[in-house]
């Protein structure tokens, strides 16, 4: 049997650090109501010059280095983002192009904040049924780009930055289970409902979200593929040693912890210091607890994606 297994991980957050006090300057809020309705203190925003491609190659850099391989040895590159340099080519390909490599196959995933854990499920797929031996995965945003610098109900969430892993085939698990999910009915949920037509913005170009809806709805959905992840991996929840959610809002993650009855010490939280990074937002929050120390080798983790469609999904992984 083979499976695949994370090899190494990578992460890139763009210099430039924006706080809430910069809101409080110019909106009407406060960096206490930022802080107790979500618990986001400060978050990235890339250069006007930096594109998904760029904050991916960084952090690609990071996972291919940690995983011992050259660019020339990846198979399969995925790239989930939402907010892609262009229309097309995919940001996968222009990230093979400036990693120096050609011939790889190179596809984006566009899942929303779910798209890390699509493009996951999705080279796992590959590399079990043999087709290729390693991939390399990348969730990269930059939804500066996509918000309404006016609009205080959203601008205050999201925050810019890519994060990486690179996968490899293996006799032992690795990925034990995914499990992917959507529900287009709640489409207007969480969107961004516009395109380019004959020149122009049709629609609107910017971020427009239910918060409350998309609230309940996170929480709910991701106790339930929690739940169905472990049970499709043949595992309990007391099995799983770190709980890394899709980094929305504090008390979305709180409130999915305790539902499942994991205890505060196994959830990762990074939404306090980069925001909601979207399809970046779970490898991000993976490498900064690897380079730290926290995460090792051979605990269980179950990383959670939910986000527009709707979409969500989970994947039960042995590091
Ligand atoms: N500062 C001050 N007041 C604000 C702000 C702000 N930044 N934003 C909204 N308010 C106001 C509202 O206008 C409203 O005022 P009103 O009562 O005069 O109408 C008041 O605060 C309460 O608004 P609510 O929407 O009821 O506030 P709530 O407690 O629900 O918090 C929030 C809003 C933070 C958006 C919350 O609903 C939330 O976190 N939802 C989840 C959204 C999310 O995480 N989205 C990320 C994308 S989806 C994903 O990644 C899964």
């Amino acid at each position: 049997m083979i499976y695949s297994r994370i090899a190494g991980t990578g992460s890139y957050l763009p210099p430039r650090v924006m706080t809430n006090a910069e809101f409080a300057a110019r909106l009407d809020t406060t960096d206490a109501w930022i802080r107790e309705r979500t618990g986001i203190v400060q978050r990235h925003i890339a250069e006007s010059t930096q594109a998904s491609s760029d904050l991916a190659l960084e952090a690609s850099k990071c996972a291919l280095a940690a995983a011992g391989l050259k660019p020339d040895e990846i198979d399969l590159i995925v790239v989930a983002t939402s907010t892609p340099d262009y229309v097309f080519p995919s940001t996968a390909c222009l990230l093979q192009a400036k990693l120096g490599v050609k011939g790889s196959a190179a596809f984006d995933v566009q899942a929303v904040c779910s798209g890390f854990v699509y493009g996951l499920a999705t080279a796992d797929s590959f590399i079990r049924s043999k087709q290729y031996r390693t991939a390399l995965v990348v969730g990269a945003e930059v939804f500066s780009r996509i918000l309404d610098w006016n609009d205080r109900g959203t601008c205050v969430l999201f925050g810019d930055g890519a994060g990486a892993v690179v996968l490899v085939s293996s006799e032992k698990p690795g990925i034990h289970a995914s499990v992917l999910r959507a529900d287009g009915s709640h489409a207007s949920m969480l969107s961004v409902p516009g395109n380019i037509c004959g020149g122009a913005v049709v629609g609107s170009p910017f971020l427009q979200m239910n918060g409350q809806a998309v609230f309940k709805f996170a929480v709910k959905v991701l106790e339930e593929s929690a739940r169905e992840t472990v049970a499709a991996a043949g595992m309990r929840l007391a099995d799983v040693d770190w709980l890394i959610p899709h980094q929305a809002n504090v008390r979305i993650l709180d409130a999915t912890a305790r539902k499942l009855g994991l205890p505060p010490e196994k959830l990762v939280v990074t939404v306090d210091h980069h925001g909601n990074t979207s399809a970046a937002s779970v490898p991000l929050a993976l490498d900064e607890f690897v380079r730290a120390g926290r995460i090792r080798p051979g605990q269980r983790l179950l990383l959670q994606g939910v986000g527009g469609g709707f979409t969500w999904g989970s994947s039960l992984v042995t590091l």
